[in-house]
């Protein structure tokens, strides 16, 4: 647990696939949650956090089945309003008196239904079931049922298969729905919320304007009059970290920026002339091109590839750190996805894709501490907060760039021949996609260099060159995407350019593959 100074919602995780968007849903209402999993909310846990309301969410167990997921008695002690959603609900009305029953008498529900209100119109439900048709579309997945609601509760809604779709309590402000209003097949869920948040008192304080002077504070407070490092690589994520820190601390702040000559076209240049003429930052600008292609001559395995990136990028970026005198913290851009403690139903560990790269392990082995100030973001907050601080559009709006960058774009094995082409026709794809206003649609476009050559002609003369695949995806988080269904003439025009425009490819092909079963990146 971090922050204090903000109106705080705890959400109690009971393992639901979507817990994440009920976060999501609150921030956007300006609200602040912290996402925990229900083993570690103990009593003093309720306690010392100290929530202005608490949500239970979903989850994949029976409160039949012994030993399944509970809340903590000091939540329902708390004096706060309570929101159970699916497994939530149940768990709220069992444990509050009522009953829940397996989903035998074909009430379990998966997919679309809706709600019907009741006569009650608190103010939980206003803005719901307005629509001409009194009714509101939902989004089920239960299999147990409330049966019997708890003493004190009363019907707001029912659907179909769930006769206490919505309940609530509310003299206690406790509130309880079988459906799930945080995803989008819920399309007025976020409203539920909102009042939800209403009725508790939120003030919707959490701001990027407020976070950002919090975090200042905060990151002068830790550090002191430490010096801290910072690696860069040009990413939306380390750049913003790099300018709050900076704003925090000025020169006690050093970046680091590896370039690895796997970059694209002027991409080294761009990064360094923003940081240090706009920002006047410290920066180390580590060309190691020579060392990377060396190490990586003759090697055509995508592991292998990635693992001797992995390894040198940690040596060469703590040869520089280690030149900064003083150093006692290293500043990562650590988002709140990655820190949040997912509750995992399915032990066992799951299988390596691909080894990512990231300066894991780091900071133990040169015996530095961790500043982190954007633990508590979600993505589109750290744009935001980018925004804030000025950093200017073009940069915060640019696509995902991969840590090992144009390595894992050249299949097979990387010669310098290849990454100068690889980066022309990616510069021209991009150029492409841009003019034709498909930028910020697309969550993320490149081009791979295919390891084979094959035969044209081009005027009258034949021609022996290298054929590459155009990638482009829509994606939420990158862990699932669909390929870009571009128009034909799009991609024709595209391909003439590249044609044209980039000695040695006389091929272009488009990607239709989608993750899964494919991955965004090709290696
Ligand atoms: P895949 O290829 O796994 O990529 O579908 C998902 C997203 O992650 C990016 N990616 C990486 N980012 N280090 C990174 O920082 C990596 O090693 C790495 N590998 C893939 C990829 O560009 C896409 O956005």
């Amino acid at each position: 647990m971090t922050d204090t100074s903000h109106d705080r919602l705890l959400i109690i995780d009971f393992g639901s696939q979507v817990t994440q968007l009920i976060a999501r849903r609150l921030r956007e209402l300006n609200v602040y949650c912290e996402i925990h999993p229900y083993q570690n909310v103990t009593d003093a846990f309720v306690k010392e956090f100290a929530p202005k309301a608490i949500i239970f969410s979903g989850g994949p167990d029976s409160v039949m089945r012994e030993g399944s997921p509970r809340p903590p008695k000091a939540a329902y002690e708390a004096g706060v309003p309570i929101l159970g959603i699916c497994y939530g609900q149940q768990v709220m009305m069992h444990d509050l008196g009522g009953k829940v029953e397996a989903g035998e008498h074909a009430t379990a529900e998966f997919g679309r239904a809706y709600v019907t209100p009741t006569e009650s119109r608190p103010n939980f439900v206003t803005g719901w079931f307005m629509d001409g048709s009194g009714q509101e579309q939902v989004w089920m997945s239960h299999g147990d049922h409330v049966s019997e609601i708890a003493p004190g509760f009363e019907v707001l809604g029912t659907s179909p298969g769930a006769p206490f779709a919505m309940t609530a309590d509310l003299e206690r402000k406790f509130y309880a729905v079988q459906f799930h209003p945080e995803v989008h097949h819920t399309p007025n869920g976020a409203t539920l919320y909102e009042n939800f948040v209403r009725e508790a008192g939120f003030s919707g304080d959490w701001t990027m304007g407020a976070y950002r002077e919090e975090m200042i504070r905060k990151i002068r407070e830790q550090v002191g009059d430490k010096q801290v490092i910072c690696g860069l690589s040009g990413g939306v994520d380390s750049s913003v970290a790099a300018i709050l820190l900076h704003e925090a601390i000025g020169d006690q702040l050093t970046c680091v920026f590896v370039d690895h000559g796997l970059l694209r076209l002027h991409e080294a240049e761009e990064v360094v002339t923003m940081f240090r003429d706009n920002y006047n930052l410290k920066l180390i600008h580590a060309d190691e091109t020579e060392l990377f292609l060396g190490e990586l001559e003759g090697q055509s395995d995508p592991e292998t590839k990635r693992k001797i990136i992995g390894k040198l990028f940690i040596d060469v970026f703590q040869k520089h750190a280690d030149t900064i005198e003083g150093a006692e913290f290293l500043a990562q851009g650590t988002l709140y996805p990655d820190v949040i403690e997912s509750v995992s139903f399915s032990g066992g560990p799951s299988v390596t894709i691909k080894s990512h790269h990231n300066v894991g392990g780091l900071p133990e082995k040169m015996g530095l501490k961790l500043v982190e100030p954007l633990r508590e973001l979600f993505k589109d907050e750290v744009r935001e907060l980018g925004r804030e601080l000025g950093l200017p559009q073009s940069f915060i709006g640019r696509h995902p760039f991969p840590g090992p960058g144009l390595a894992i774009r050249c299949p097979g094995e990387i010669t310098r021949e290849k990454l100068e082409i690889l980066r022309k026709a990616d510069a021209v794809y991009i150029d492409q996609i841009r003019k034709h206003g498909l930028y910020d649609d697309i969550w993320q476009a490149f081009v791979a260099i295919l390891p084979v050559r094959t035969v044209g002609v081009m005027g009258d003369g034949r021609t022996y060159d290298f054929a590459c695949a155009l990638r482009a995806v829509t994606s939420v988080d990158g862990m699932t995407a669909d390929y870009y269904p571009f128009e034909h003439s799009f991609l024709g025009e595209t391909a003439t350019r590249i044609i044209n425009e980039v000695k040695g490819i006389n091929r272009v092909t488009y990607d239709i593959t989608s993750k899964p079963p494919g991955t965004i990146e090709w290696e």
